[in-house]
């Protein structure tokens, strides 16, 4: 099938390049002449395990292409995905700039032939694909002075749920796919453009082996509004039980129960399940908190007032800075005191700094007069790029963020990280002081190797 996309981001390169792999013939489009050129050399622009090996062999293989002229490829699309950035606005809701940007240049390059599915594929407020439906009508009229038919094109929704990290994995082996449209033969091309994922009838690449037992994957076919509510309503469930977690491991530490072990207790009852349950310094990243947040727009201008999500977020905003009172617990005061922070990635596998609770840690950090040294095996040339504001300094490796350091905040749960002796990181820091802002360390071998350990929740 031919297949456009919108978006050569997390989202959308991957998406691309897993399709070209199974067999179809995509053209992403981009407008970051950076991000094309990158790709044109077979690199990929962010960091994502087996990415860069599933990029090159597609393009050898004539199956992918990248091009910033949107107008002249998207009209011979049978399939066309946006999967551009929907940032939040200031108020929290979400902009739809980009999503426009791509409906209007679909809209120009739009001739009739062949009868086009344009897919939401980026998380979108409420009722969205009714006004990418307005904007591809506007292009076009932008170019011919009159509407399209509206024989010629159908707008479906196909929410997104890969994990950075894990991408390929989670878009070869989904949970689920969920295709909403109003139309029938919408959802029939897009069953059979992901005919070889729900019947797991391809030949697995060398970068994702499939997992034992997973044989078909199940389709939630359903409306537009429906598709568009249950990818907010999977991000928020998921916030809602890390910000539980952090809820319990502070009464927990109050009363002197240890969170890792009443979590193992109840994840281990099946109607909970154990994912999701980690208490730490919560939750960020590129989505979670722009879809907390545009979600509880949507309810207020629908005059509900959303509880349940506007607790999910204060515990998540507080428990970041908990570490922070943990610190000048130990040290009082902070000022003037060298902090080690390991790990600024909004978690480990990515590169992405979006929203990271360790920003708004060492914000803090520098607001209190520390200095701070950082360490990420990945994500530091976008710190460098992205924050030049953070008066940081940036070590070699996670033992250099060490040196002469008075604590160590542990931010992100890089598993290199355990590869280091808890007796290395108490001889290079000065005053032995760990504060573990995701509960990597057993406390009892930590307090062994005479650290003076501090975790959430136990
Ligand atoms: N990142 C994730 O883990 C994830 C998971 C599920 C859903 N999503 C959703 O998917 C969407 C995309 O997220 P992302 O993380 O891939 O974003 P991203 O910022 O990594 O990528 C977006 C890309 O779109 C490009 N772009 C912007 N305007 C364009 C235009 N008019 N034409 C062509 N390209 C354009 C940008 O240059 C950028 O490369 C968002 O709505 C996000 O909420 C993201």
């Amino acid at each position: 099938m031919r297949v456009s996309v919108f978006g050569a981001g997390y989202v959308g390169l991957v998406t691309g390049a897993v399709l070209a792999d199974l067999g179809h013939h995509v053209t992403l489009i981009e407008v970051s002449e950076e991000k094309i050129a990158l790709i044109n050399q077979r690199r990929s622009p962010i960091f994502e395990e087996g990415l860069e090996s599933l990029l090159a062999r597609s393009i050898d293989q004539g199956r992918l292409s990248i091009t910033n002229d949107a107008e002249s490829v998207v009209g011979s699309s049978e399939v066309i995905f946006i999967a551009v950035g929907t940032p939040p606005l200031p108020d929290g809701e979400a902009d739809l700039r980009y999503v426009r940007q791509a409906a209007l240049a679909i809209g120009r390059g739009m001739h009739g032939h062949p009868r086009q599915v344009i897919v939401n594929k980026a998380t979108v407020p409420i009722g969205s694909a009714n006004l990418v439906e307005v904007w591809v009508q506007d292009g076009y009229r932008e170019v011919h002075g009159r509407a399209p038919s509206s024989e010629w094109y159908t707008v479906a929704s196909n929410p997104e749920f890969l994990r950075e990290g894990t991408a390929i994995f989670d878009t070869l082996y989904p949970d689920r796919i969920v295709l909403g449209a109003d139309e029938a033969w919408a959802i029939d091309r897009l069953q059979e453009l992901y005919r070889p994922i729900l019947e797991q009838s391809f030949e697995p690449p060398p970068e994702s082996p499939r997992p034992n037992g997973v044989t078909s994957v199940p389709v939630v076919v359903t409306d537009r509004i429906s598709s568009e509510m249950i990818k907010y309503a999977a991000n928020a469930f998921l916030a809602t039980k890390i910000s539980f977690a952090n809820e319990i491991a502070n009464i927990s530490e109050r009363v002197g129960a240890d969170i890792v072990q009443v979590m193992r207790g109840i994840g281990l009852d099946q109607r909970i399940g154990g994912r999701f349950l980690n208490a730490g310094i919560g939750w960020g990243g590129s989505c979670f908190g722009k879809d907390m947040a545009a979600l509880t727009v949507t309810a207020e201008e629908y005059g509900y007032q959303p509880r349940l999500l506007h607790a999910t977020q204060d515990v998540n905003r507080e428990q970041r800075l908990l570490v922070i009172k943990r610190l000048q617990e130990a040290l009082k005061p902070v000022k003037g005191r060298r902090i080690a922070v390991w790990g600024v990635a909004f978690k480990p596998g990515t590169d992405d700094l979006r929203d990271a609770p360790s920003l708004t840690i060492i914000e803090e950090l520098l607001r209190l007069g520390a200095r701070v040294r950082v360490y990420d095996p990945i994500a530091l040339d976008n710190l460098r790029r992205l924050r030049p504001d953070l008066e940081v300094e940036f070590a070699d490796s996670a033992e250099d963020a060490l040196d002469g350091a008075d604590a160590l905040i542990l931010a992100t749960e890089w598993p290199s990280f355990a590869e280091i002796p808890l007796a290395t990181i108490a001889d290079r820091l000065t005053r032995g002081i760990v504060i573990d802002g995701r509960n990597f360390w057993d406390p009892e071998a930590a307090r062994q190797a005479g650290l003076q350990y501090r975790g959430i929740g136990r």
